[in-house]
């Protein structure tokens, strides 16, 4: 260790939340990084401890909250490490997260990120607490709240990134959806898409690094209703099909994914662009929270199951082949079983790749909470989720067992998260030339465990698919 490194100071983040706040931890980090800070994977290394927060659900904050309780012991031990909480749930409690947890020195809203670095040096120079939030988008015109939701795009240094093979670029803030259920438009503020130029030169800035690292590069686009991208240039609105075509021939970039989609807003252009863009994934998660139209128009989600399946439709024949996966809610206020077990029936015959099913939690706020009681009883709730879920596995495993014995490309991710808990031999000593569990995933988003050395990872290979166990697929390398 360098002499001086002890004088660098630490910080450490966790992260919870949506992959938004996965890349905003990133952010950060690069952010903190370039003011000579130096990340550590373990918070009691740590000078400056961060929280990337999300108020989705209320199980989400309770986390969080319980988190933040715990620490009041270390700072009573040292009262010189700063903690920070940000992001979703800092945008939504503001001030109030000091009165439930005093040991806080500072709280910061997801568009005031950019800030950070001077914030944390403002509270280690005992500047006392500082809070840092937009204004409540309720309270101003959209054009108030667009200024005050500011965009945060810092520059992406490589040391801050995961992994060099694989990135997340944000093509849009906010959201004005405003589904009844959802707290996301007014922690992130209103919808803004980035100008293309901008997007396209981050894309290419990623793409040198990762020429530079010898790897593929695998970038999704993110934005909170992705495919309503729209940016009003001088010669016309470029929508996310001509992002697609725009990015596709940059050097570098091998592979290029969007999440998350709203139904409403799959138009033939953009299944047409990735139909006819080779770097282009045919997969598309795209939410459709239920299946009955009763609970959908409670939900304000502007779209009928009968439009919800003709764009199925759509999807399947403009793009064969595609995978589609959903989110649902499960008890949302008022849901009578009838209508439950519409969602099964969409289910059952959609054949999703997955789903991601979620209890209904109410979420003070938002027009669901003021209009509708959430008057399905939890047993309820959780007994739907298991029937629903057990439905999904058994479409995924039955999805999956059609691949046996196919090849398939898979990009190497890294280590195996199934390998990891099994694994005795200690990663650390492995290198590059020893056999190691890995994991990686298909074009259709599959995740493929193979055994291989490390030196794989951030590589596209060919693998044939040897077994199909539960929800995961085993490969072997074809050489
Ligand atoms: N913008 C994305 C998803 C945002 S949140 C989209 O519209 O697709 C991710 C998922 O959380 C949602 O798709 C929804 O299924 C779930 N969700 C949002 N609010 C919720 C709430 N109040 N209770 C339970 N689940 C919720
Ligand atoms: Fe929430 Fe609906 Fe916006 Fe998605 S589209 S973030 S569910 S309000
Ligand atoms: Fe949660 Fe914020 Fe994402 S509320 S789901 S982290 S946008």
């Amino acid at each position: 260790m360098p002499p001086h490194d002890n004088m660098t100071k630490r910080f450490y983040i966790e992260t919870v939340g949506c992959q938004m706040n996965v890349l905003d931890s990133e952010l950060v980090a690069s952010g903190l990084i370039s003011a000579g800070y130096r990340q550590v994977s373990r918070s009691r290394e740590a000078d400056v401890v961060l929280f990337n927060t999300c108020s989705v659900r209320q199980h989400a904050e309770d986390k969080i909250y319980s988190a933040l309780g715990r620490l009041k012991n270390v700072k009573d031990h040292y009262p010189h490490k700063v903690f920070a909480v940000i992001g979703c749930m800092a945008q939504k409690d503001g001030a109030l997260i000091f009165r439930r947890a005093p040991h806080v020195d500072l709280v910061v809203g997801p568009s005031q990120l950019g800030r950070l670095p001077e914030l944390v040096d403002l509270a280690a120079a005992g500047g006392g607490p500082q809070l840092e939030i937009s204004l409540d988008r309720s309270q101003g015109s959209h054009l108030d709240a667009k200024r005050n939701f500011t965009p945060f795009n810092p520059e992406r240094l490589l040391e801050a990134r995961p992994a060099a093979h694989q990135a997340m670029v944000r093509i849009m803030f906010g959201c004005d959806m405003f589904c009844t259920y959802c707290i996301v438009p007014s922690v992130r503020g209103p919808e803004q898409s980035r100008p293309p130029e901008e997007i396209e030169a981050e894309v290419r800035q990623l793409a040198r690094q990762a020429i530079r690292q010898g790897v593929c590069l695998e970038v999704t686009l993110l934005g909170q209703t992705v495919n309503s991208y729209r940016y009003h240039a001088p010669n016309g609105t470029v929508h996310l099909a001509d992002l697609l075509y725009r990015l596709h021939d940059i050097e570098g970039l091998s592979r290029l994914k969007y999440v998350s989609n709203c139904p409403k807003f799959i138009t033939q252009p953009l299944l047409r662009a990735v139909a006819e863009l080779p770097k282009v994934t045919p997969y598309f998660h795209v939410p459709a929270q239920s299946g009955s139209n009763s609970v959908l128009h409670r939900m304000k989600r502007n779209y009928t199951v009968e439009q919800y399946r003709e764009m199925l439709d759509r999807i399947n024949s403009t793009v064969p082949g595609a995978a589609v996966t959903s989110d649902f809610i499960v008890g949302f206020c008022g849901e009578t079983e009838e209508e439950f077990q519409d969602t099964m029936r969409l289910v059952r015959e959609a054949r999703f790749k997955n789903s991601f099913i979620f209890k209904y939690s109410t979420r003070p706020g938002t027009k669901a909470a003021e209009l509708y009681e959430d008057d399905v009883p939890y047993k309820v709730k959780q007994r739907r989720n298991n029937e629903l879920l057990a439905l999904q596995n058994e479409i995924t495993e039955e999805l999956n067992s059609r691949l046996l014995r196919q090849t398939v490309e898979i990009l190497v991710e890294g280590p195996s998260k199934v390998g990891a808990k099994q694994d005795t031999s200690g990663d650390k000593s492995d290198n590059n030339g020893s056999v190691t569990q890995l994991g990686g995933r298909t074009v259709c988003d599959r995740i493929v465990v193979l055994d291989g050395p490390r030196s794989l990872i951030g590589q596209i290979i060919p693998v044939k698919i040897v077994q199909s166990c539960g929800l995961t697929l085993f490969g072997e390398r074809e050489v």
